[in-house]
């Protein structure tokens, strides 16, 4: 069942179009994430849905019931909505107890002392904070914190949550537990949430589904597994994973292999294997031979051969970076430097002749 639907919806701040054409279904229970580079829109886009403002054109839809639709003059305010909305920088009360400020959203409807403790003692349990609810924001950790927000977005059983980066502000450890806990309470309690957020790994550990955005539109919608694997464009390889680029000349193909030749100059053509996708070539057009292209090859999918061979091009080990569960080498080549990621006990000297394959690698057109 649809949750939230977004039809062509475009929003203008003056001459600017911050939002342009965009359109998406998100289904009851789903965790949808907008990701994209600093200034596309992500926030215009989760404050549109809020009802913030009105958006310049398109519709938007909660379930059955139009929200937004200025071609009918249909606007309904964000009260209106019954859609939680956490903020980046959580805007928990300071003055307030977690309890107070989980209840608040209740005391402004009136509702009864014994339906708000209620309410609010079983928000309180389902995100663990009972033993924190008599304590004042400053008195909390930053996760208690973030999870005092998002029980006062909960408490008022909306019909989908809206996040806006919602975990910037936690240093990393404590990111990465709250995107388990986040991700686990979306679980339990089925909720629809539209996750905002410019860090990829974020975005790929949380998500059922990925919307890519640049410059107010989408580029790819997959999920996070889709999206890393059969990238559908040049932005969506290098914005999603960490990738060299080689540009050249597709001079040659060899369907049966999935082998590609690269061309850079009249006297340098490396080999590159093809990703799968792109043998079959189930995205868009795939650029053929002689087309001017971008090979991206993730830095995991460069493989260190022992020798020479038909499909490797040589190299020059230029500096190696121990990284923990693996080292990261640049090695210098006829088509530049190239990034490789390799176990971190393969151990490399620099200025040591290698020999690379480039695996996996995605072609596009060149723009
Ligand atoms: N009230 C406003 N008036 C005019 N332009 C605005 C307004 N709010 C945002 N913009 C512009 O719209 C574009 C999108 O902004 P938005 O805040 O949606 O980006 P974002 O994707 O959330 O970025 P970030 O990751 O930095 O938070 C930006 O170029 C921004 O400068
Ligand atoms: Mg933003």
């Amino acid at each position: 069942m649809a949750k939230l639907v977004l039809e062509n919806v475009t929003k203008q701040y003056g001459a600017f179009t911050a939002v342009k054409d965009f359109s998406l279904v998100v289904s009851d229970g789903e965790f949808v994430s907008l990701l994209g580079p600093s200034g596309c829109g992500k926030t215009t886009l989760l404050r549109s849905i809020a009802g913030f403002f009105p958006i310049t054109q398109g519709r938007i839809l909660s379930g059955e019931k139009v929200i937004s639709d200025p071609a009918r003059n249909i606007y309904l305010g964000p009260d209106q909505r019954n859609l939680g909305m956490v903020f980046q920088s959580y805007a928990v009360w300071p003055h307030m107890s977690v309890f107070d400020n989980i209840a608040y959203p209740l005391k402004l409807r009136k509702l009864s002392r014994q339906d708000i403790n209620a309410k609010v003692g079983r928000v309180l349990s389902m995100l663990n904070l009972e033993t924190q609810a008599q304590k004042k924001p400053s008195e909390l950790s930053g996760g208690q914190q973030q999870r005092t927000a998002l029980g006062r977005a909960l408490v008022m059983e909306p019909d989908a949550l809206l996040l806006d980066e919602p975990l910037s502000n936690l240093d990393a450890k404590l990111r990465d537990r709250m995107r388990f806990e986040l991700k686990e309470i979306q679980r339990t309690l089925n909720l629809t949430i539209v996750y905002v957020t410019h860090d990829q790994d974020e975005s790929m550990a949380v998500s059922d589904r990925i919307v890519l955005m640049n410059q107010g539109q989408i580029q790819q919608v997959a999920s996070p597994r889709e999206m890393f694997d059969f990238p559908a464009r040049l932005f969506s390889a290098r914005f999603v994973g960490q990738s060299n680029v080689l540009d050249g000349v597709l001079s040659k193909i060899d369907a049966v292999s999935g082998t590609a030749y690269l061309t850079a100059d009249k006297d340098t053509t490396v080999p590159l294997q093809l990703s799968q996708r792109h043998e079959g070539d189930q995205i868009g057009k795939h650029p053929g031979e002689g087309q001017s292209v971008h090979a991206v090859i993730r830095y995991h999918n460069v493989k260190i051969a022992d020798r020479a061979d038909t499909d490797t091009i040589e190299g020059t080990v230029i500096v190696g970076t121990y990284l923990g569960i693996y080292t990261q080498y640049e090695v210098e080549t006829v088509l530049g430097r190239i990034i490789v990621q390799t176990d971190a006990d393969k151990r490399l000297q620099e200025r040591q002749q290698v020999f690379l394959k480039l695996r996996n690698v995605h072609v596009f057109p060149a723009e």
